[in-house]
C-alpha cells in the first residue's frame, strides 16, 4: 500500500482515483478545484480531500495529475499551491492529462530539480475505460522510475507501456489522436454515403466490421451515428484542443498531416453548428446538415 495523491476528479479522474482506492488497495488523498467534487469522492470512496493539491500530495510516494489542458497542469504542480511544493525527494509524479510533449519535459526537470521523479502518462479508453478501470497508459520517462510507477498505474489500466523518455507518452498520444481522426472521418462518410444509398447501415456494419474496414469506432459508434445521436464519450472541444497540440508538435518536427489538419477544421465546423460536447463521432453531423 503506497500513500497516494490523486489532483483533478473530472469524468476520467473521479474513477480512477476510486480504482486506486479500491483496487489499489492505496491509502488516497484527492483535490479537485470545485470542493464538492472532491467531498463527493471522499464520500464515496471512504477516503481523504484536501484543500490546495500541494496539501493532497505532502508526504505522498506517487501523485496523479489529470486536469484540462498545458496551463491547467502547470497550476497544479508548478503554480503556488501546486504539488511540487511538497512532494518529497524518491516520490514520483504521474501526469495523466493529455498535453504537450513540451509541458511533460519541462515538468520532468521541475520535476528532478526538487529531487522528484515524473512520468507522463495520458490515457486512451474514454469515459468507460476509466470507470471500468481498464484503460491504456502511454508513458515517457526513466525506466526505474517507469518499474516503480507500474504497479500503481495497474489499478486504472489494461495496458500499460514506456514508450521512452520524458514526453514520449503524449507523443504517443498524438499519434492515436492522428489515427481516430483519419478513421471517424472514413467512418462519417460510409455512413453518410450507405445512407444515401439507402442502404441498411447494420446489415452493412454486421458484414464488412469483420472485413478490413473494421475498427473500433465502427463497433461502437455506427449504431449511435446511424440514429443521430452524439452523446457518447469524448467531447469535441477536447478532441480540438488534442489536434491542436498535434499540428503545434508537427510543426515542430516537419511531419505533413493532411488530413489531421482537414480534420480539426471540420470539428470546427461541428463546434458551430453547436456541438462542443457532442461526441467525436459528430463528424457525421456536419455531412448531414
Ligand atoms: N473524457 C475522455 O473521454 C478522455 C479520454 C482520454 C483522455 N482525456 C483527457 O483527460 C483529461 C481530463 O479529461 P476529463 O474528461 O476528465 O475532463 P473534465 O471532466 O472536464 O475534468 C477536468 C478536471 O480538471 C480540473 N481542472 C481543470 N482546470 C483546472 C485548473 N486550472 N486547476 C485545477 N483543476 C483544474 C477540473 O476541475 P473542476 O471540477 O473544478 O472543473 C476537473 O476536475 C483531459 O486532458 C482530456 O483530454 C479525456
Amino acid at each position: 500500500m503506497a500513500k497516494v495523491a490523486f489532483i483533478g476528479l473530472g469524468v476520467m479522474g473521479f474513477p480512477m482515483a476510486g480504482h486506486l482506492k479500491t483496487k489499489g488497495g492505496h491509502d488516497v488523498t484527492v483535490y479537485n478545484r470545485t470542493a464538492a467534487k472532491a467531498a463527493a469522492w471522499a464520500e464515496k470512496f471512504a477516503g481523504k480531500a484536501a484543500p490546495t493539491p500541494a496539501q493532497a500530495a505532502d508526504g505522498c510516494d506517487f501523485v496523479f495529475v489529470c486536469v484540462g489542458n498545458d496551463d491547467d497542469l502547470r497550476q497544479v504542480t508548478t503554480g503556488e499551491d501546486g504539488v511540487l511544493k511538497t512532494m518529497k525527494p524518491g516520490s514520483v509524479l504521474i501526469d495523466n492529462t493529455t498535453a504537450s510533449a513540451e509541458v511533460a519535459r519541462e515538468l520532468y526537470a521541475a520535476a528532478r530539480a526538487k529531487g522528484v521523479d515524473f512520468i507522463d502518462a495520458p490515457v486512451s479508453g474514454g469515459q468507460a475505460g476509466a470507470e471500468n478501470g481498464v484503460l491504456t497508459v502511454m508513458c515517457g520517462g526513466d525506466e526505474a522510475v517507469f518499474e516503480k510507477a507500474r504497479p500503481v498505474i495497474d489499478a486504472y489500466a489494461r495496458m500499460v507501456g514506456l514508450m521512452g523518455p520524458a514526453g514520449s507518452g503524449q507523443l504517443t498520444k498524438m499519434m492515436n489522436q492522428i489515427c481516430i481522426a483519419g478513421i471517424v472521418q472514413g467512418l462519417a462518410e460510409a455512413v453518410h454515403f450507405g445512407k444515401r444509398a439507402g442502404l441498411d447501415i447494420e446489415k452493412v456494419v454486421d458484414v464488412i466490421s469483420k472485413g478490413a474496414a473494421g475498427s473500433w469506432q465502427m463497433e461502437n459508434r455506427h449504431k449511435t451515428m446511424n440514429q443521430g445521436k452524439y452523446d457518447f464519450g469524448f467531447a469535441v472541444d477536447w478532441m480540438r484542443k488534442d489536434l491542436g497540440i498535434v499540428l503545434a508538435e508537427a510543426q515542430r518536427n516537419g511531419a505533413r498531416l493532411p488530413l489531421t489538419a482537414l480534420v480539426d477544421q471540420f470539428y470546427g465546423d461541428v463546434q458551430a453548428l453547436g456541438g462542443n460536447r457532442w461526441d467525436t463521432s459528430s463528424l457525421l453531423a456536419r455531412l448531414e446538415k
